[in-house]
């Protein structure tokens, strides 16, 4: 392929705790949220659970092998908060431990650790304390992000506060399709909020404590109005950049919450003053200066305002907002408390997810951030990947074709972004293994490694052999 990427630039693949480590009750761990939802009736496909995932947890250092294997640079994996300190009281030594061995094992095989404090995986006794609807929450989470770099931070550069904070404040505590499965829109906002604090107040203590480059993840779309000369639709577009991408990039990058985000969710509680939501002093910790922003991109998304046909069997209109049902992608209910919003398709190729596939939205997003934001920190693409049903070929191996193609043309996404001036430093494939897709349970595989449930033996697809050559391509031109 023609591509060209900057000296330096980072390849990797990432996972997150609760999806591969298993192990889930212990070595002194305790529930995390997803832990408790998943055992919910009906809350994940066929009553999956994270209990065993990949078994990572047992498996690290043949997962480590195989990264070395593959040539990845780097490895963006998440720590477990209720692993770390479950139950809301003491260190869990054993818990450290195992991320300092994984630690160990990735700088030995030659991989540069990329760790992220937070992948949605609260501790349960955080949450009934009233988890992120709370806002001592944010200052918890300041000093698991002490107790983090305590153990780690002589020998891991890289620092992610969040991931993806729309899924874990907006899908859990609004639309309740996530984790804790809340249904209430302005426990939603204050989980937004609190967050957003709980960012700031980690990257404050993360610096004081010497950490260097520190970033936050977001999943950023491009909201595109079905008819732009339609008012309704451009409202309804407004609303979705305001909810996915707006209502957390200014926060964090402008110190602000834009005055449209203000009117619309005062309703629900986003208030300013001294017993309100946000307090003074709140935006200025939020908007800490950061060192990279983290983007995971896997489709745009076409808004409409206009109720679309919708099938009359509601059983067929998934919960998951991602989610295809008849056409029309429904959008949950994070939206709770506004207006009807859709998202009809474009015709486009699907995922075995129903999201489209059109990775010139991924070049516009990046070259976006940096017209909009003008302190926009350099950026890496955190997460890009699909999920497609494999099948094992008589030979054994796995010719995912679809997703191979899906990898190839968004690095080459990528490289037109940096061709056409956006800053990025390293693109990162979601996902290294096949593993617990949360509400899907493992009913959808986004690894470029097969996973095999019944033997949890490892086996890389095409899409694994066709990234590693990339990675051997893009080094040695570098
Ligand atoms: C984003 C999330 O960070 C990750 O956990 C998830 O598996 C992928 N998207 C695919 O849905």
């Amino acid at each position: 392929m023609t591509t060209s990427f900057p000296p330096g630039f980072l390849w990797g693949s990432a996972t997150a705790a609760a999806q591969i480590e298993g192990a889930a009750f212990e070595d002194g761990k305790e529930a995390s949220v997803w832990d408790t939802f998943s055992r919910v009736p009906g809350a994940v496909l066929n009553g999956d659970t994270p209990d065993v995932a990949v078994d990572h947890y047992h498996r690290m250092p043949e997962d480590v092998a195989l990264m070395k294997r593959l040539g990845l640079q780097s490895y963006r994996f998440s720590t477990s908060w209720a692993r770390i300190r479950p139950g809301d009281r003491d260190v869990n030594p054993a818990g450290l431990d195992f991320y300092s061995r994984l630690v160990d094992e990735l700088l030995e095989a030659g991989v540069l650790p990329w760790l992220t404090l937070y992948h949605w995986d609260l501790p349960q006794a955080v949450e009934e304390k009233g988890g992120w609807a709370n806002r001592d929450t944010a200052y918890r989470f300041a000093e698991y992000a002490e107790i983090v770099h305590g153990a780690l931070g002589d020998r891991v550069a890289n620092w992610t506060t969040f991931n993806e904070p729309f899924c874990s404040s907006l899908l859990g505590y609004a639309s309740g399709v996530h984790a804790p499965g809340r249904q209430e829109p302005a426990a939603a906002i204050a989980a937004v909020h609190h967050q957003h604090l709980g960012h700031g107040l980690a990257v404050q203590r993360l610096r004081e404590l010497g950490a260097q480059h520190i970033g936050i993840t977001l999943n950023l779309t491009n909201a595109i109005p079905k008819d732009a000369g339609d008012p309704v639709d451009l409202e309804a577009a407004r609303r979705v950049d305001a909810l996915n991408n707006r209502i957390f990039l200014d926060p964090l990058l402008r110190g602000e919450y834009p005055d449209d985000i203000r009117t619309d969710l005062a309703d629900l509680g986003l208030t300013f003053g001294d017993d309100a939501l946000v307090r003074p002093g709140d935006l200025e910790i939020i908007a800490q200066p950061l060192d990279f922003l983290g983007v995971n991109h896997y489709h745009d998304d076409m808004v409409s305002g206009h109720p679309l046909e919708v099938p009359a069997d509601p059983s067929l209109v998934p919960a998951d907002p991602h989610a295809v049902a008849g056409g029309i992608r429904s959008v949950g209910s994070p939206f709770v408390g506004s207006e009807y919003v859709t998202f009809p398709l474009r015709g486009l190729p699907l995922t075995g997810m129903g999201w489209e596939v059109n990775p010139s939205g991924l070049t516009r997003l990046l070259v976006r951030l940096g017209e909009e934001y003008p302190t926009l920190p350099p950026l890496y693409v955190t997460e890009n990947g699909a999920a497609y049903d494999d099948e094992v070929s008589a030979d054994g191996a796995i010719h995912d074709e679809l997703r191979t193609k899906y990898i190839v043309d968004h690095i080459r996404a990528v490289s037109d972004a940096i061709a056409a001036g956006a800053d990025v430093r390293g693109y990162f494939v979601w996902s290294l293994l096949d593993n617990f897709e949360w509400g899907w349970g493992y009913g959808k595989r986004f690894g470029i490694v097969r996973v095999d449930y019944e033997t949890l033996e490892r086996m890389p697809k095409d899409s694994a052999l066709a990234y590693a050559a990339q990675i051997a391509a893009a080094s040695a031109s570098a």
